[in-house]
């Protein structure tokens, strides 16, 4: 792919393909089938030689970092063609050492997971599958303010390419459009009871998709077909990796910024104030919600009075 993209708009012979990376014209010949099998566009074949007829929209390294220069996400992207859960490689990555500020991209998840038991539907080169390792020096009873910090970034993110689209966030990790869910955010955790080990922040985000399986019609929703436009992806990923640094970076750096995180992620939501929901995994929760607790938490006015929300599936009545 490096190679066909250094050389966009010529010819690349199977030969020089071959000796620049240290194999023969048959093998170049079966990874040229195998990136087409993954919906790369290239023309040609092995006596004439190989070019791509349109830039692809990949989530690769060479793509994203030059753009991420300067931020804590711009050394260390993985990138997978296909890969089970990128939360999941992750989380043993970190568990191995792996630095933080490590981002782990995907085009298609075989397991992808959401929250709870959920699946995450992650069909190929569509969506945003990406999770990014963090080392918080944060009590994990402080971890919930990172998850609302990456909806806010994903907020931010979308507006930013297309200031039209106005995202609701729905307390903790979803972002929705007209009532539909366009993001998921999974933030797993490793934790001693007083301290953070690493953070895994995984992000699912609808970008391209037409259409979805007919279980998740009614809840799902995509940027394209929010807005009737494809989005750049590669785009879309740096706006929201930008942001996602500078809402962390300040986190760690300015004691007011959890504050500033709480505050903002109110504004962008209409579900966190007056609205009457019901907790599920908790049905006797039901009530009004009434803001968030300085650590991020959900506050509902029930019969008996004021209730925090620790766990559980928020739903509206
Ligand atoms: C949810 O809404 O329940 C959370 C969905 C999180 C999905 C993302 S996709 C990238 C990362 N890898 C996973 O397996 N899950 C998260």
């Amino acid at each position: 792919m490096r190679l066909l993209i250094a050389h966009a708009t010529v010819v690349v012979s199977g030969t020089k393909i071959a000796e620049e990376i240290g194999t023969g014209r048959s093998e170049v010949w079966r990874l040229v089938q195998q990136l087409r099998d993954l919906g790369v566009d290239i023309a040609g074949h092995p006596s004439t030689g190989y070019s791509l007829k349109s830039m692809p929209d990949l989530l690769l390294p060479d793509m994203l970092a030059p753009q991420l220069q300067g931020t804590i996400f711009g050394k260390h992207i993985h990138h997978y063609y296909k890969i089970g859960s990128t939360n999941t490689v992750a989380m043993e990555a970190a568990s191995a050492d792996a630095p933080e500020g490590s981002v782990f991209l995907a085009e298609q998840q075989t397991a992808g997971r959401g929250r709870g038991a959920n699946q995450w539907h992650s069909a190929r080169s569509v969506g945003i599958y990406c999770s990014v390792l963090l080392r918080p020096a944060l009590p994990p009873s402080d971890v919930l303010v990172l998850t609302l910090a990456a909806g806010l970034a994903v907020h931010s993110a979308i507006q930013e390419i297309d200031s039209r689209v106005v995202p609701d966030l729905k307390w903790p990790n979803d972002v929705l459009i007209g009532g539909k869910k366009v993001c998921g955010i999974l933030t797993e955790m490793n934790a001693e009871v007083t301290r953070v080990r690493y953070v895994v922040v995984g992000i699912g985000l609808n970008v391209n998709q037409s259409s979805f399986p007919a279980d998740l019609e009614a809840i799902a929703t995509s940027l394209r077909l929010a807005t009737g436009t494809e989005w750049s992806r590669v785009e879309l990923s740096v706006a929201l990796l930008k942001s996602l640094d500078r809402e962390y970076r300040n986190l760690l750096e300015d004691p007011d910024a959890a504050a500033s995180i709480l505050r903002r992620f109110q504004e962008r939501s209409s579900s966190v104030r007056g609205q009457r929901v019901e907790v599920v995994e908790n049905p006797e929760l039901e009530g009004v919600t009434e803001g968030l607790d300085s650590r991020g938490f959900l506050q509902v006015r029930t019969a008996q009075g004021l209730r925090t929300v620790l766990s559980g599936t928020v739903k509206p009545r």
